[in-house]
């Protein structure tokens, strides 16, 4: 797949969709986690802007967690190597712990997050994602969370980048030269 720099991306879904859907995952987990102590768990780079309107929808004592990974360096799939930039330094022992990705495509990033913090022995581990491609999926893992499953296509915006770009978008877009 190639992106053309010259090219603008295209809204795929909208800002009031995601609004609207993000409400809906915090009103799920709320129900889900309740009378329960949640530690939130940001992969950075990519989830920084749908955590924060997440825990925003979050209606429970919370504390939030920063896990920096890098699997792409500027390529647009999945290279299955996971690169550590920033550790979680608290002890998630007996916790509550809700990974929050922006998108799962392979699962490789995810399952690598799950094998690491799932040795470190919390209470529960459950996923929340915002976006799914299911098409690219290689890995049997369940999702506890999804915001919107979308097709095997390349997209930016709302903390997603290509190569550092983009994230800064409101919505989530993709580039039409892939269609
Ligand atoms: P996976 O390991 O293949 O599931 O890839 C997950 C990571 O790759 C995500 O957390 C993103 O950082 C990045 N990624 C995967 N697909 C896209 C995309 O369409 N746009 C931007 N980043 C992506």
């Amino acid at each position: 797949m190639v992106i053309r720099p010259d090219q603008e991306p295209k809204v795929l879904i909208p800002q009031a969709k995601i609004r609207k859907r993000v409400e809906e995952l915090g009103n799920q987990i709320n129900q889900d986690y309740e009378g329960k102590e949640i530690v939130a768990v940001c992969v950075l780079k990519g989830s920084f802007i749908f955590f924060s309107d997440l825990i925003r929808n979050i209606d429970l004592p919370l504390s939030c967690e920063f896990l920096g990974l890098s699997s792409y360096g500027n390529e647009t799939r999945s290279s299955g190597e996971v690169k550590v930039t920033l550790d979680i330094n608290e002890p998630l022992e007996n916790k509550h712990v809700l990974i929050v990705e922006d998108i799962v495509d392979s699962g490789l990033t995810l399952q690598y997050i799950k094998n690491s913090l799932q040795t470190r022995n919390p209470a529960s581990l459950k996923i929340a994602t915002l976006l799914f491609k299911p098409e690219a999926l290689v890995i049997d893992s369940k999702i506890d969370y999804v915001g919107f499953q979308i097709n095997n296509e390349f997209v930016v915006g709302y903390g997603l980048d290509y190569a550092q770009k983009y994230r800064g978008l409101p919505h989530i877009a993709y580039f039409e030269n892939e269609h």
